[in-house]
């Protein structure tokens, strides 16, 4: 079991690797005088607003304001957690990732989750194992037309009838349980007794993006209440981010091209049996945005597939709003709606994947889609009825990055309303507006810049020449301060006089889970120095620091005259006191 990384390593790891490779690796950088640009790819648009400092190693969008480390790039680009971020930069400079010894794991985040990794991986193999040995729900899955070879690929598997068979097959009983519970397959209602939250079930397991198993759901063996149970939402597992036989389709489907969206487990493998491999399910749960937006990375094509009724339309325009916000040039999102009572696996078992995918290939784009939802409740021919469509569709189409296919949607609904596009456009709402320009899945920018003042100032220096820490000494007084950001500054200060060689961004990321870390990722973004000479950013440093001393005595002397006129300073707040009048 992995033990936890040494702080040394992730130091070392972010000083070699070098943001430009890491990013132009996924998105090409141009370079444009001493910075890297490209479009932004955390918000859309034509002209580009992202930039990569070298010197910084810090990269910054003027449009959407995301900006941070090549880890933070990592983990916003490729959703990773940290640990998961350090492990791709190391993997991608040929680097092997370091654990101290294990010792006690149960408190430590990233070993607690791997555990949870091994479990969910053993009892994945133990549910296979049974469904191998059980002909009734052999039988099941033959029945419902399914062949050994697809129950294979997807892992299917059986959790046998019984409370306590996980307890019973997983060894080292003791050591595991805790982890059976975390990763919700074991419940346990009071201290001491525990049963198996799936029984007597079909189980699908959920892979994640590397194809681990993070999750399952169990479908009873036809009839039963309730019909299908899912994990619950644990460290590894997050419902409304994951989706199901996403990774299955990768596997199998070279150069994916489209995904299609339905609602059941069954459906994703219904449709694969069937020969369309690239289908993936909600967890019983509505498309969220960033479920869409994990798909669009992938392929450049999705089509939702519901039900006809009631409520598939309002699953399905749910889902499109949601699409709304990440939908650049070149990306094509479209709409399937299936006769009322089938469902994608009875569909393709009837007509067979030609007719299926002929219907797929026919599935209403969202434009048509979104005009026709909201022409169904107005009257376009009158009066009252155009301005109800301009009120209904004007913040819809606001959610729609800059982009050709948003100048054609204003244009649709220009003609519709027989108002001009400019006219449209040009009346947006406030909260139009900030739709525009704040993508969805992206912390809103917070728009005021960072206030100027002198610890600020001596805070951004330091944090981005670490080095001058080393020549300029801060009084330890400073930690205790009850000045706003002294404490921080001399926290930094401390940090890099035991690590001297640390670099700037690797000085931040030892950041990342505090509270000071946005304020610190804000000043890597400023201009601190006019000058490129050594010597002179010293004096500079070495004057902001004095001004801080400065100002910690006026504030020393406030609070020990206030007190000395209470009544009340020993011998040595008396000295400091003296000295301080003195100054
Ligand atoms: P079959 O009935 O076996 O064909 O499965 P299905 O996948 O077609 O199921 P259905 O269309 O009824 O439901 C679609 C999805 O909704 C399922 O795959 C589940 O993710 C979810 N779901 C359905 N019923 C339940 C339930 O009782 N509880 C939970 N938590 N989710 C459910
Ligand atoms: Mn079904």
């Amino acid at each position: 079991m992995a033990g936890r990384i040494p702080q040394s390593f992730i130091d070392d790891l972010i000083a070699r690797a070098d943001i430009v490779e890491v990013i132009n690796a996924r998105v090409p950088l141009k370079k444009k005088g001493r910075e890297y640009t490209a479009c932004c790819p955390f918000h859309n648009e034509k002209t580009p607003s992202f930039t990569v400092s070298e010197a910084k190693q810090f990269y910054h969008c003027f449009g959407c304001g995301a900006h941070g480390t090549a880890i933070g790039f990592l983990m916003e680009y490729e959703h990773l957690d940290f640990v998961d971020a350090i492990e791709t930069l190391a993997a991608e400079y040929h680097l092997e990732v370091p654990r101290e010894d294990a010792g006690d794991q149960s408190r430590r985040g990233p070993d607690q989750k791997q555990a949870m990794y091994d479990i969910l991986e053993r009892v994945s193999q133990l549910y296979q194992q049974q469904l191998r040995q059980s002909s009734k729900a052999i039988d099941y899955l033959k029945q419902r037309g399914l062949s050994g070879e697809i129950a294979k690929r997807y892992q299917l598997g059986y959790a046998p009838d019984g409370w306590h068979f996980l307890l019973e097959n997983i060894d080292d009983k003791a050591l595991n349980i805790n982890k059976l519970k975390s990763s919700g397959l074991i419940i346990e209602k009071s201290p001491g007794k525990r049963y198996d939250r799936f029984r007597d079930r079909i189980m699908f397991p959920i892979l994640d993006r590397r194809g681990r198993t993070i999750a399952f759901g169990g479908r009873v063996i036809d009839q039963g209440e309730p019909k299908y149970l899912n994990s619950p939402d644990t460290p590894v597992f997050h419902k409304g981010y994951e989706l199901y036989g996403f990774y299955e389709a990768r596997q199998a489907v070279r150069n994916l091209q489209r995904i299609v969206v339905v609602e059941g487990y069954m459906d994703v493998v219904a449709l694969a049996q069937n020969g369309i491999e690239y289908a993936v399910a909600t967890l019983g749960t509505a498309t969220t945005s960033d479920q869409i937006q994990k798909l669009f990375r992938s392929v450049h094509e999705v089509i939702f597939c519901y039900d006809g009724d009631r409520a598939g339309q309002k699953a399905a325009w749910r889902a499109l709003e949601n699409t709304l916000p990440v939908l650049r040039d070149g990306l094509e999102a479209r709409f399937l709606f299936l006769p009322e009572g089938e469902d994608p696996d009875s569909l393709v078992r009837a007509e067979g994947r030609d007719a299926f995918e002929s219907r797929l290939n026919h599935a209403v784009p969202l434009s048509e889609f979104l005009f026709s939802h909201l022409l169904e409740d107005v009257d376009a021919g009158s009066m009252d009825g155009k301005a109800r469509l301009a009120n209904e569709a004007k913040p819809l189409l606001a959610r729609i990055p800059e982009s050709v296919f948003r100048d054609l949607m204003y244009q649709r609904l220009s003609e519709l309303v027989g108002i001009s596009q400019e006219k449209l456009q040009a009346t947006r709402t406030a909260a139009e507006t900030k739709a525009i320009h704040q993508p969805a899945d992206l912390p809103a920018p917070t728009g005021k810049d960072v206030k100027q003042n002198a610890t600020r100032d001596a805070i951004a220096l330091m944090l981005q020449h670490p080095e001058l820490a080393t020549e300029t000494d801060i009084p330890d007084a400073f930690a205790t301060a009850t000045i706003q950001g002294f404490p921080l500054l001399h926290e930094l200060y401390r940090t890099i006089r035991e690590n001297p060689a640390i670099t700037s961004s690797a000085l931040l990321e030892r950041w990342r889970d505090k509270k000071e870390f946005a304020i610190l990722q804000k000043l890597m973004q400023r201009n601190v120095f006019g000058t490129e000479e050594k010597a002179d950013q010293v004096a500079v440093f070495g004057d902001a620091i004095q001004r801080l001393v400065m100002k910690y005595k006026d504030e020393r002397f406030e609070i020990l005259e206030s007190r000395l006129k209470q009544g009340g300073l020993n011998e040595t707040e008396l000295e400091e006191y003296k000295s301080l009048l003195a100054r």
